[in-house]
């Protein structure tokens, strides 16, 4: 087999370090790409192993399921173990995830993301013993509920909350203190849908305000960008329809 040339790309990635007190700069490194695997996960982890040890990001599960290495990759929020190395292009740019606050270099402060999703109480909460399967003791085993009602959670149970699509959003740029935003919205919504949760009415009220869900213009930049595939945009839709249709008197 012909041995293969070497392939150069330039990585520009944001650097920044809380404890030099220097600005925020853009560093570049020449990876081979004949030497690289083919997401660009896999070219920071050679930057970060042959060239620059401290260049810091999230990751672990490498396969689009930990959530844990979104960030903007030219330009669009997406998940670094699952954008594929554009070899036809020189050059790739790499940021945090935008309008957060930066721990350092590709690392976002997830904090106000997570009380977020805190704030939306996201487990089953149920009183009744309805469709409950018991043991003598008294634990309960399983929480039934039939295909149709499961069904009602596709496309939403598989949010890995990487918080590309509420970073993408203008609306949660300028109002994340007081917007919840598409990942923790849906999220919300997706407890409403569950047809094992005997607390809708008490979500529905939470979220009934103009701030926490109505900051949503249905700009849509959320569906676009998600890197699963799923579609918040429709959810908060959705819960805005369930608001608008319950008696939250
Ligand atoms: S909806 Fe998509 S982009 Fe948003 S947090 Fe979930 S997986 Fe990430
Ligand atoms: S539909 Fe638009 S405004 Fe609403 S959450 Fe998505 S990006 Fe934001
Ligand atoms: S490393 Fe887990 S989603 Fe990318």
């Amino acid at each position: 087999m012909p041995k293969q040339g070497k392939r150069i790309k330039y990585f520009q990635i944001y650097r920044w370090d809380p404890d030099q007190s220097s600005r925020p700069t853009i560093a570049t490194y020449p990876v081979d790409l004949s030497t690289c695997g083919p997401m660009v996960l896999d070219a920071l982890l050679k930057i970060k192993n042959e060239m620059d040890s401290t260049l810091t990001f999230r990751r672990s599960c490498r396969e689009g399921i930990c959530g844990s290495c979104a960030m903007n990759i030219d330009g669009a929020n997406t998940l670094a173990c699952l954008a594929r190395i554009d070899p036809a292009t020189a050059k790739s740019k790499i940021y945090p995830l935008p309008h957060m606050y930066v721990v350092k270099d590709l690392v976002p402060d997830m904090t106000n993301f997570y009380a977020q999703y805190k704030s939306i109480e996201p487990w089953l909460q149920k009183d009744s013993m309805e469709n409950k399967v018991v043991d003598p003791d008294g634990t309960v085993k399983e929480n039934f509920m039939n295909k149709a009602d499961r069904a009602l959670l596709d496309g939403m149970y598989e949010c890995i909350l990487c918080a590309c699509c509420s970073t993408s959003c203008p609306s949660y740029w300028w109002n994340s203190e007081k917007y919840l935003g598409p990942a923790v919205l849906m999220q919300a919504y997706r407890w409403i849908a569950d047809s094992r949760d005997e607390k809708a009415k008490k979500r529905l009220e939470y979220l009934d305000d103009s701030y926490k869900t109505y900051r949503c213009h249905t700009i849509m930049n959320c569906t676009k960008t998600c890197p699963k595939g799923l579609n918040p945009g429709l959810a908060i839709a959705k819960l805005k329809k369930r608001i608008a249709t319950s008696a939250l008197a």
